[in-house]
């Protein structure tokens, strides 16, 4: 996809589909007040014949646009102008994109770059379009016979009325292009079924992106035999009632001045199928579980993202793969392991297998001595109870780490919520017989998850992200969102900016 910017006269524009979003209260924007008084008040007439209902979210076809340069205009609503914000800009973006793929052309013009959002710059807008049109934009249709016809779509101009607004609008398409491309990746990655996508495959996808990197991406895949002999037993305790073999994927991209620049370290679960083990799960949805992998295709989004717009930062990606199976070699319940940083857990449930991989990835990171960790795992039920498909649960030790999360959340529309992570939560994972318990029983299971976590993450600021609810949809529109790739790339894109505020 290109995204040109324009910084012309609306009606003259020659363009296959004109996009225009306008205000309930119907008083026009710059390019529509524009497009209306070209057009014998076209759009101005449809808003007061009832014709087009400018309500958040509607979009309407008109096929012809009599004195207009442009062959047909897309009406798009953007509600209550008073309540335009952010998601308001977004929830716009997302009606309109969709019904822009399906129509028989090959270009069109958009005028959201009129539309003002509070706080937000140009850049910001352009960054928000882009992401939008890829996301839209995309299929996955692989396993189809007969996959539908692919959009048509291959240039959007977006056209902003303001001349000194270009070159922050073309900065800000590149970053969403990267963004809406490394978002379809972890997309793809959590779609593909678990006997296609196993730990083996996402360390192929590592070594791909490695090599596609032009040396700037150095991938480590560490295989069973150098995990036992690491010594990290839990993430292998795991993947023994799967004839997959468990992975531990390290990707290190150096884009920072110098390498001894700490690192900023993401880790992601990477359980290619969870049937819980021998504290297997019920039947139903249990398909939903080959997604228990879309933290680490958030890292590899992510990746992805780092790749394409080349921050000055180090970065480490490390994912914890492995198939969680019942099988005769499989962890059994109340089987005590030692993990790598040596303290022992005792596996009261196999299906909290998540914790199990990820506490060995953590203590693998400590050798980056990192500035900051954040994990990233669909860790917990409970969380999808506590927060459904909105919001991240976020988690920290480091308060100003767990701020820095959410302001980029909020920035990238991908929201977390911050939760606690109290000490008095910590002794719901007490065992008798080990250092401590994989489990803390049914009240805040979401928080002794995190709580289990933190004891491994007890050298570095850390974050954990439950994306539980998050990463992907389920019923009709079943299917990976690709979140928190933009949360993550923010964050990172954040960092970088502080580093050269500190150097100035
Ligand atoms: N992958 C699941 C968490 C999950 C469940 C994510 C449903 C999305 C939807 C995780 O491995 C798991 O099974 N967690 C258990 C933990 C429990 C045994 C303490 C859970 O949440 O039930
Ligand atoms: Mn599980
Ligand atoms: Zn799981």
């Amino acid at each position: 996809m290109e995204f040109p910017v324009l910084t012309v006269n609306p009606a003259k524009v020659e363009t296959a589909c004109f996009v225009v979003p306008v205000f309930k209260e119907g008083d026009l924007l710059p390019a529509a007040a524009k497009l209306d008084d070209a057009s014998e008040r076209l759009i101005g007439q449809l808003i007061e014949r009832g014709d087009f209902d400018p309500a958040l979210g509607n979009v309407q076809l008109i096929p012809f646009a009599p004195g207009l340069a442009a062959e047909r205009l897309l009406l798009v609503g953007l509600g209550d102008r008073a309540k335009c914000n952010e998601g308001n800009f977004r929830k716009a973006l997302d009606a309109t994109f969709p019904v822009l793929a399906r129509l028989p052309v090959d270009e069109a013009v958009v005028a959201f770059g009129d539309v003002p959002v509070p706080e937000r710059d140009a850049a910001w807008k352009a960054r928000m379009i882009a992401e939008a049109t890829l996301r839209a934009m995309y299929r996955f249709d692989t396993f189809k016979s007969e996959p539908a016809p692919a959009p048509r779509l291959e240039r959007l101009g977006l056209l902003v009325s303001d001349n000194a607004e270009s070159p922050t609008s073309e900065q800000g398409a590149r970053i969403g292009n990267a963004l809406g491309h490394g978002i379809n990746y972890a997309r793809t990655l959590g779609n593909l079924p678990g006997n296609v996508c196993t730990p083996r495959y996402l360390a192929d996808q590592a070594v791909q992106l490695g090599r596609d990197s032009e040396g700037s991406l150095s991938v480590d895949i560490l295989d069973e035999e150098a995990l036992e002999a690491l010594g990290a037993r839990t993430l292998l305790s795991v993947g023994r009632g799967s004839a997959e073999p468990s992975r531990l994927i390290v990707m290190h991209y150096r884009g920072a001045e110098s390498d001894d620049e700490a690192p900023h370290v993401l880790v992601g679960k990477g359980i290619t199928f969870d049937t819980g083990g021998i504290s297997l799960k019920p039947g139903a949805d249990m398909d939903e579980m080959k997604f228990d992998m879309c933290g680490a295709a958030s890292v590899f989004g992510t990746m992805k993202a780092v790749l394409d717009i080349k921050p000055k930062l180090n970065v480490i990606g490390i994912v914890a793969a492995a198939e969680n199976m019942p099988d005769g070699h499989a962890t059994k319940p109340g089987d005590i392991i030692k993990t790598l940083k040596g303290l022992t857990v005792e596996v009261l449930n196999t299906d909290a297998e998540g914790r199990l991989a990820l506490c060995d990835a953590l203590t693998y990171a400590e050798r980056f001595e990192p500035a900051s960790v954040v994990d990233i795992a669909t860790l917990t039920g409970a969380c999808v109870i506590a927060l459904g498909a909105h919001a991240t649960g976020l988690f920290s030790n480091d308060d100003d780490l767990a701020l820095s999360l959410l302001d980029a959340g909020e920035t990238a529309w991908d929201r977390a919520w911050h939760m606690p992570l109290w000490d008095e939560y910590q002794s719901q994972l007490d065992s008798n017989f080990a250092d401590m318990a994989n489990i803390g029983g049914r009240p805040a299971g979401s928080i002794t998850a995190a709580c289990y976590l933190s004891r491994f993450a007890d050298t570095y600021p850390w974050a954990h992200l439950d994306i539980a609810g998050t990463a992907w949809l389920s019923g009709k529109q079943k299917g990976a969102s690709g979140r928190p790739v933009g949360l993550l790339t923010q964050y990172l894109l954040d960092r970088e900016e502080d580093a050269r505020d500190i150097a100035e």
